[in-house]
């Protein structure tokens, strides 16, 4: 099939690049030439293991081009797939000025029969305001699409090809047949319903995890003061094949750029139809609270004076395998031990000039170049995000280069086991602490 993807972003480029692995013709489009010219040199934008070599596969098989000509685009395809940003306004709701005007871009570029699929995430019922925009200006014919897209970022390419499920939201079964068939290659799993339902089942689905990982947050500070291990009553719970295992890992919150963003937007949603959605406000508020929970073992280790403490942070993304640092916990985190009055060093594998960039460049933070620079000196090191070289850092090494052997680890990736017979003071997520 011949496919517009439009918005290179994390889901464009990604979609992009296993539609074309699928055999399909893509063309990827965004209106950034920087990103375009990028794209074009054989580079990628993002940090996403393995994206770059599949795509440079795929442009050397002539199924992938990159441009900044979405007219072009449009009337070379069969299916257009929107996948630009839709960012959180001010007051959570998402804004849909990009994909509007995209609409519009379409609309006027139409040389005939198209289907129109939106991976965006979008509210309830703005696939059909796209349509109105599209029908107010052009007479050409077209179908509506409701595509959600669940891909994670750092697993992106395999969560593509090797989905779950897909979602098809679409009001005409033709149009929905195509679709069932573009994507039949990646599973049997395929959901085909109404456009508001496929809407739905996005953020439904995103407000879920979000809800599992602070009830697990929850369960793990519970932990903490009856002396139980969260990881334990995680693995325990997780067997029962109604809960299931999956984002029952306890740590700092969930951050990045659909969790934050999407639980807002369905309170929003829920309360433009006057429904309170309480559960989800907890979920939320329980996520802001918990990166706190670094701070206050901090406080408590130091008897509630951080100034002067030299405080390692390693990890800064919101998750290993990813460069993204927005809604990073480590952000706040890093924010309040400098507005206390802490030396911080800090250091991430590869979301540094990222983290940088949004945090501000001076600011009392001394970033730094490997693991253990970072913790040399310090008088308490704290873990953020779980990358894998951090789990196998040599903690003898480890020792030496701190000032004081206090680990305060967020993501639980140090066990017991391997901490005994060290004089680590070790703190972690819901599980005994070791002094
Ligand atoms: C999430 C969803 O998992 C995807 O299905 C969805 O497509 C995507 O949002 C989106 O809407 O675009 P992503 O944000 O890339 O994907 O990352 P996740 O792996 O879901 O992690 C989100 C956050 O939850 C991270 O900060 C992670 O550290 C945290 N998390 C995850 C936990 O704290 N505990 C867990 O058990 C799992």
């Amino acid at each position: 099939m011949n496919i517009a993807v439009i918005g290179t972003g994390y889901v464009g480029l990604v979609s992009g690049v296993c539609y074309a692995q699928l055999g399909n013709q893509v063309v990827c489009v965004d209106k950034d030439p920087g990103k375009i010219g990028i794209l074009n040199a054989g580079g990628i934008p993002i940090y996403e293991p393995g994206l770059r070599e599949m795509a440079s596969a795929n442009r050397s098989a002539g199924r992938l081009t990159f441009t900044t000509d979405l007219a072009g685009a449009v009337r070379g395809s069969d299916i257009v797939i929107l996948a630009v940003g839709t960012p959180p306004l001010p007051s959570g709701e998402a804004n849909l000025a990009y994909i509007d005007q995209a609409a519009c871009e379409i609309a006027e570029a139409m040389n005939g029969y198209k289907i129109v699929a939106v991976k965006s995430t979008v509210p309830v019922g703005t696939n059909e305001r796209i349509a109105r925009l599209i029908r107010s200006r052009t007479d050409q014919p077209f179908a509506s699409i409701s595509l959600p897209e669940f891909l994670r970022e750092g697993s992106a390419i395999h969560d593509t090809l090797h989905p779950d499920r897909i979602v098809i939201g679409a009001d005409c079964p033709s149009a929905g047949d195509t679709m069932v068939q573009l994507h039949r290659p990646l599973t049997e799993r395929i959901v085909v319903t109404d456009i508001r339902s496929a809407e739905m089942i996005k953020y439904a689905s995103n407000a879920f995890l979000a809800t599992k990982i602070s009830f697990i947050n929850e369960i793990a500070n519970i932990c903490e003061k009856v002396g139980a291990d969260v990881t334990r009553v995680a693995e325990g719970m997780g067997y029962d094949q109604r809960i299931g295992p999956a984002f029952l890992k306890a740590g700092i919150g969930y951050g990045g750029s659909c969790f934050p963003k999407d639980t807002h937007a369905l309170i929003q949603i829920a309360g433009h139809v006057d429904y309170e959605f309480k559960l989800l406000r907890s979920v939320v508020e329980v996520n802001r609270d918990q990166r706190f929970n670094v701070i206050r073992k901090l406080e408590a280790i130091f008897n509630g004076e951080l100034r002067g403490k030299t405080v390692a942070v390693w990890g800064l993304a919101f998750k290993p395998n990813t460069d993204d640092v927005r809604e990073s916990p480590a952000l706040e985190i890093i924010r309040h031990l400098v507005d206390h009055g802490a030396k911080v060093k800090a250091y991430d594998p590869v979301a540094m000039s990222n983290f940088r960039g949004l945090f501000g460049h001076g600011g009392g933070v001394i970033w730094c170049k490997d693991a253990l620079e970072t913790a040399r000196g310090a008088d308490a090191l704290c873990l953020l995000t779980e990358w894998d070289e951090f789990a196998r850092i040599d903690l003898g090494l480890l020792r030496q280069s701190l000032n004081r052997p206090i680990l305060i680890d967020g993501r639980n990736v140090f066990h017991e086991e391997s901490l005994l017979g060290t004089d680590f003071i070790y703190y972690s997520v819901g599980r005994p602490s070791l002094n």
